[in-house]
């Protein structure tokens, strides 16, 4: 989703602005553009629809010199992408630009007050009245820039992370936000201000994170000067990032997303590093152990997620249930946070999400705590808004996923789930001491279970290309499996556009089945489980109906492969475990359909890392 950029200091300003936005690409985009304050005191604007290499090639020979400027990434929200829609937006009098992550919700009135006043709007973005509102505002009396952007911050409704530039003051760059992220570089005389650390990585590991309603005034010599919008001084702790976070590469491979999912061996060694102790055969997470008397007192646990994080969320309710014996429930976020859910302080609500910014999770976990709830979060992000928002959790240490096709987020999410739900069984003495070091033993050789997965990939590529002609495809699966069916077929449709869709394979006879012909492809996941004779007659129901099956079995599966068009073969592990298993080929088939179909498989169309608006 849109990402933000600024610089000012010594060193020239363009440069920088473009690697940062190229760093932000990840987060998905439509359009980008830069502002700078050039040496000669001009204020040059650059905006392109598309990529940031058109934005590049579209400045090329133009004057881009400055040391202080702000870009920006745009994900369509209010107005189609064009170059026009693209931030920075400059203000009518041509004294302020602004970048704008958000969204104001009560732009069309002050839209229509200020044109009413005679104000010209030139995009259809709600952005661009918060620039024009800061001229009219600083027309009315002369105000510094902060005491403008007080006034312009107090009247309007919604979210926002901006940075801001002011021609009067080119020797400042401004910066606030309000449930949009914004965090602050602080180099030797120079600034950087990023919607997340990724521009801002290998500059400086020194690092302020603004609270809402907070604005940051930057003047190269000065320390940072950070106020609220009651004109109260806010005093921050100077955060030290680690020196590689945010810096990723694709090591080689073709694509981002391939590259994370050949890492999840790795990943789940380093999520698991420290937590899983199979010689002393425990499971400790330290919130567990800082919050155990809370979380052992909960009467419920309600996860709130959003996509992937949501199916990871399915998997982890099963594990709660059926280790902890406590109620679990999963909601979607962007549903909880309307739906007046019964919640109270006797629930423990459980937020997952990769990114730690997502709009939805973050509305969820704040009904859920003004209720009285304990939250407790599984994020990857670290320092992102939802682990600050949340009383205590647990990063799942995957490292940076750039593909915004979520895989190894998924699977560290689940490995999470899983240690949480053994850590508190095991305190609640509701798992017995057999399946308690079962489990254990299983967790830790998942890693090396994967890697044999992962052998699977030329076959899963060559199978690929006989589904290029699809133009829909079915995923079942039962207990375990179905959130990972559901997880498959998001995988698909996101990067290949196939559209797709996971059941649960017995309510397939409930209608789903009338759309088996020999042209659907159906992936069902037929592991060694308790499930395995029913689920062998749900393929038998589809290969009646001429239905391709493309099945997931265990390793040795002879049952299944005598009826499935094609099997891909997998270790067996205890049930509950099998998701971190089966994801690993679903995720293959999905990246090569896509691969083979021509897509960018990285940056899907329409979709964004963060989903940082609701
Ligand atoms: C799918 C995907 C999305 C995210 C969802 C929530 O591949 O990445 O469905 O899972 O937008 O994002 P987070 O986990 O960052 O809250």
């Amino acid at each position: 989703m849109c990402g933000i950029t600024g610089y000012i200091g010594y060193r020239e300003a363009c440069p920088i602005l473009t690697e940062g936005l190229r760093r932000l690409e990840y987060r998905g985009y439509d359009s980008a553009g830069i502002a700078l304050i050039a040496d000669n005191g001009g204020l040059n604007i650059y905006k392109e629809k598309g990529r940031v290499s058109d934005l590049e090639n579209s400045m090329a020979g133009k004057d881009t010199s400055g040391h202080i400027g702000i870009a920006h990434t745009r994900w369509a929200t209010h107005g189609e992408p064009s170059a026009v829609n693209a931030h920075p937006h400059v203000s009518s009098s041509g004294r302020f630009a602004i970048v704008h992550n958000g969204i104001i919700e009560n732009y069309a009135v002050i839209r229509k007050n200020l044109e009413q006043k005679g104000y010209v709007f030139r995009s259809s973005t709600d952005t661009e009245v918060l620039v024009q509102l800061a001229d009219y505002v600083a027309s009315l009396q002369d105000s510094d820039t902060v005491t403008v952007l007080q006034k312009v911050l107090s009247e309007v409704v919604g979210a926002y992370a901006i940075a801001l530039l002011d021609r009067e003051h080119p020797d400042r760059l401004y910066a606030a936000r309000k449930s949009s992220p914004l965090a602050v570089g602080i180099g030797d005389g120079e600034f950087f201000v990023a919607s997340d650390i990724s521009p801002i990585a290998g500059y400086t590991d020194k690092v302020v994170y603004l609270d809402d309603e907070e604005i940051a005034e930057m003047h190269c010599g000065d320390s940072l000067h950070v106020v609220n919008l009651a004109n109260v001084e806010c005093r921050h702790e100077i955060i030290t990032v680690p020196e590689n976070l945010g810096k990723a590469g694709k090591d080689g491979f073709d694509h981002f997303m391939l590259k994370e999912i050949f890492e999840q061996p790795s990943c789940l060694t380093d999520c698991m590093r420290g937590r899983v102790d199979v010689a002393g055969k425990t499971v400790t997470l330290s919130a567990v152990r800082e919050h155990k008397d809370r979380l052992l007192a909960a009467e419920r646990f309600i996860i709130v997620a959003c996509g992937t994080s949501w199916h990871a969320g399915l998997i982890g309710k099963q594990m709660i249930e059926s280790f902890c014996r406590i109620p679990a429930e999963v909601a979607y976020a962007s549903e909880f946070r309307y739906s007046n859910p019964v919640v109270g302080s006797s629930d423990v609500v459980i937020a997952i999400s990769q990114s730690g910014e997502t709009a939805d999770t973050l509305a969820a976990i704040e009904l859920a705590r003004s209720k009285g709830a304990f939250i407790y979060g599984i994020c990857n992000a670290v320092g992102s808004s939802i682990p600050r928002a949340t009383d205590t959790g647990s990063y799942i240490h995957v490292g940076p996923e750039i593909g915004v096709a979520s895989t190894k987020a998924f699977t560290g999410q689940v490995t999470v789930l899983a240690m949480l739900a053994l850590d508190i069984a095991k305190e609640k003495n509701t798992i017995d001491d057999r399946t308690y070091a079962e489990m254990i033993e299983e967790l830790a050789t998942i890693p090396e279970k994967m890697r044999v997965v992962l052998r699977t990939n030329d076959r899963i590529a060559s199978l690929a290309k006989m589904f290029t002609y699809a133009k829909n495809f079915i995923y079942l699966g039962r207990g375990y499996s179905y959130p990972v069916a559901l997880e498959g077929a998001l995988k698909l449709k996101e990067i290949s556009y196939i559209h797709a869709e996971g059941y649960p394979a017995a309510e397939m006879k409930h209608g789903p089945i009338a759309l088996i012909d020999e042209e659907m492809p159906v992936v069902i996941i037929a592991t060694h489980n308790a499930l395995y004779e029913k689920i062998l007659s749900n393929v038998q129901e589809i290969k009646a109906r001429k239905g391709r099956v493309i099945a997931i079995v265990s390793e040795g599966d002879s049952t299944v492969s005598a009826i499935a068009d094609t099997v891909i073969e997998i270790p067996e592990t205890v049930e509950c475990l099998d998701p971190l298993l089966v994801s690993v080929p679903l995720q293959l088939l999905a990246y090569h359909i896509a691969v083979c179909k021509g897509k960018d498989v990285d940056r899907p169309r329409n979709l964004a890392k963060s989903v940082t608006v609701e």
